[in-house]
């Protein structure tokens, strides 16, 4: 996705494990890390991103300009395939709404959209209520995408695997697969050589952390995720602009 992650230099803080408490799984601890980031710090920094502030560098303007290209080939995607009423969506780790809302706006019949911090949740749903959508077809929780239940015809997760490291994002999405009927759409900043070289880069120069840790993944492992849940590809696209990289992938119940 963006550079200003892919070149972080952050090292794992501990998860607080005690003597008598179970030892979190290492993916435990990085969703204690992310969660205490997209509370904090990265909720502002990333309130802003995704929003129409002055208040952004160079840098974040050029992610906000990539991201609303991911998000705008999704919503041209599902428009395509139109029945947009009589669908029901889950958007996993939906930030503070770019996806969601403009979806409702477009009449989706239901979206269930969550995500792990608490404060990108409640700012989504504030902004739901600023802009007078309908509480009954957009419905908000703070959730793991890996707690989400029920059943939606399409499942959307965009831009949150690059939080995770290759074998839990595919974990993420063989559960996701499980949750979809008919469609899985998730983006994620792909593996490159040149991308791998920048981070490792990025990781010679000491200094304080801008954000959390930052992944790339093989999209040959994300499709095979997909696969082992019955799914296939259907489409991809990349998004791009200055820092911000990330492939888009439809996937349909095969
Ligand atoms: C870069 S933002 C993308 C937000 C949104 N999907 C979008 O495209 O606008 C990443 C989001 O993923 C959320 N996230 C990270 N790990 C998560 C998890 N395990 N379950 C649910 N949400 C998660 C973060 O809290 C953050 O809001």
């Amino acid at each position: 996705m963006a550079p200003e992650q892919l070149l972080d230099n952050t090292s794992q803080t501990d998860a607080g494990a005690t003597a008598n408490a179970p030892t979190p799984s290492a993916k435990d601890s990085e969703k204690s890390v992310v969660e205490a980031y997209f509370n904090s710090t990265g909720f502002d920094r990333w309130n802003r991103i995704y929003s129409d502030s002055e208040d952004v560098n160079k840098v974040q303007r050029n992610i906000r300009i990539g991201h609303q290209k991911t998000v705008d080939q999704v919503l041209a995607w599902l428009q395509e395939e139109g029945n947009l009423a009589e669908r029901s969506f889950c958007d996993a780790g939906c930030g503070v709404g770019s996806l969601s809302l403009p979806l409702a706006a477009l009449g989706a019949g239901s979206i269930q959209a969550s995500d792990l911090s608490e404060a990108m949740v409640n700012e989504a749903s504030r902004r739901a209520t600023e802009q007078g959508i309908d509480p009954a077809r957009l419905q908000f929780s703070a959730s793991d995408l890996e707690s989400l239940e029920g059943r939606y015809d399409t499942v959307i997760c965009l831009d949150v695997f690059i939080h995770y490291p290759q074998e839990p994002a595919e974990q993420m999405v063989e559960h996701l697969a499980s949750l979809a009927e008919r469609r899985l759409l998730v983006s994620f900043a792909p593996y490159t050589p040149l991308l791998a070289v920048l981070k490792r880069i990025g990781e010679l120069f000491p200094g304080p952390s801008k954000t959390t840790r930052a992944y790339t993944l093989r999209e040959s492992g994300i499709v095979a995720a997909a696969e082992r849940r019955g799914f296939r590809l259907v489409r991809r696209s990349l998004n791009q602009a200055p820092f911000y990289f990330s492939r888009l992938i439809e996937f349909e119940r095969a």
